[in-house]
């Protein structure tokens, strides 16, 4: 199991491209599965979790290929049914073959995945939507078994307590395409990921109307065809990077990314005194002097990505003042504290609530990843600490951070990998 030891206390400084986005190419590579033949996915960023979704791609039959960010995927006539939970229960997007699976043989069984690190997750929307579109759904020692002779579009609303979702969205959206008729989404998610998937499939010959809105109209094709698609930037990356040069009070030049996608980090950066020049596919920050503290409240698109919360918790930590960071998409999302407690911050938590009393500084210590965002939130943390950090469990980090050490060292961080 390989560790971070980081040296902190450098500015970082310098200029890095975005990679492509995990959670689009992650929906995307399995939405091939909905046709046969080769399709070509380019900007796909190199992490371990699309490593992962390539081998439950191989094991239901496809060949795939994988070199210099461009997935090539040839899936054959014939394609299997099953996610067994090993796969599932390593990677919970492997989820989603259910709605491609549904879509093209109307038969899948996959492996229930669980909670995980950040709670309980839930996926009642997900059957919920199958089950609208006519698909008759068991639970069997601990599998979704579910069948369905004809798809048939239907209007549905999909949106839960906790709001809307982005799997659920993606998963039904990618089932809906091949039914028989209308498909209505009401209470669709509208983060950038899924409009890239739902674009994607427009791409293979699918109808989909009112991407990037919370009604998403699908009008079901007999047939899909192969194709050639390029993945947005990834939001998170690009987020995590300007956060990496604000925290230790340096600069960036960030090439490649979406800024149109950012608007709320980009706003709370700016509030907190953060210089920012924005441009069509970059983004340069440099650090102020005078920093204050702000309340976020973590919410769906557009408004501020719980994906972002842990590395924001790790910069206010450090800003002179009280700030209330609230999540309300995963409330016990709050794993990175404690650690960053051990590195001398002054955070407590209250039911969905971190109170952030800024400190003068944090100080090295040793401390564990729990898992991807809490993972990218202790490096940052670790970067502007006072002395050496050793980060343990790294490899939530590397499941969505392409070379994120080779990127930071770019920048001049003294950060290196070692296995233990
Ligand atoms: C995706 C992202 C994840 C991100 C999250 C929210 C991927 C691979 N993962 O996760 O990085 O943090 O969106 O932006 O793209 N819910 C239900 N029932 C359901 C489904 C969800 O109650 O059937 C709840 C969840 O528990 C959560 C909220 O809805 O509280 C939003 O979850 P959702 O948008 O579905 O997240 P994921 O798609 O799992």
């Amino acid at each position: 199991m390989d560790k971070f030891i980081i040296k902190g206390g450098v500015k970082l400084s310098g200029e890095l491209n975005a990679s492509g986005s995990k959670n689009s190419v992650l929906p995307i590579m399995v939405a091939t599965l909905l046709t046969t033949g080769r399709s070509v996915i380019k900007n796909v960023p190199d992490v371990d979790d699309v490593k992962h979704m390539i081998k439950v791609l191989e094991y239901l039959g496809a060949k795939v290929t994988f070199k210099r960010n461009t997935l090539l995927i040839d899936v054959p006539s014939k394609v299997g049914y099953v996610a067994p939970y090993d796969f599932v229960r390593k990677m919970r997007a492997s989820y989603y073959v259910m709605g491609s699976l549904i879509g093209r043989k109307g038969k899948v069984d996959a492996s229930l995945p669980g909670g995980c690190a950040i709670g309980e997750r839930p996926i009642d929307l997900h059957l919920k939507g199958f089950k609208e579109l006519g698909c008759d759904i068991k639970l069997e020692k601990g599998y979704v078994k579910a069948r369905c002779k004809k798809l048939k579009g239907k209007e549905m609303f999909l949106e839960g307590s906790k709001g809307t979702s982005v799997g659920a969205t993606i998963n039904v959206m990618m089932a809906a395409v091949k039914a028989e008729g209308k498909t209505i989404i009401k209470g669709a998610a509208v983060e950038p990921e899924v409009s890239d998937v739902a674009r994607f499939l427009n791409s293979m010959g699918a109808k989909i109307t009112g991407i990037d809105s919370p009604v998403l109209t699908i009008d079901g094709v007999e047939k899909l065809f192969p194709a050639e698609y390029s993945v947005i930037p990834d939001r998170i990356e690009a987020g995590t990077l300007l956060v990496s040069a604000a925290i230790t009070g340096g600069e960036l030049l960030l090439k490649k990314c979406n800024p149109g996608h950012m608007d709320a980090v980009l706003n709370k950066l700016k509030e907190i005194g953060f210089k920012l020049s924005i441009g069509e596919n970059e983004i340069y920050i440099k650090s102020s002097r005078i920093l204050k503290p702000v309340n976020i409240d973590v919410l769906p698109y557009p408004f501020f990505p719980t994906d972002m919360q842990a590395q924001f918790v790790s910069l206010l930590s450090l800003v002179d003042g009280i700030s209330i960071v609230s999540e309300n998409i995963f409330e016990k999302r709050f794993m990175h504290v404690p650690e960053l407690l051990r590195m001398g911050a002054n955070i407590t938590i209250d039911s969905n609530k971190a109170i952030i009393k800024g400190v003068k500084k944090l100080l090295g210590a040793p401390v564990m990843a729990s898992d991807l965002r809490a993972s990218a939130a202790l490096v940052l943390a670790a970067l502007a600490a006072e002395g050496e950090s050793e980060i343990k469990r790294i490899y939530h980090i590397d499941r969505g951070y392409e070379s994120i050490e080779k990127k930071l060292r770019k920048l001049g961080a003294k950060i290196k990998r070692v296995e233990e």
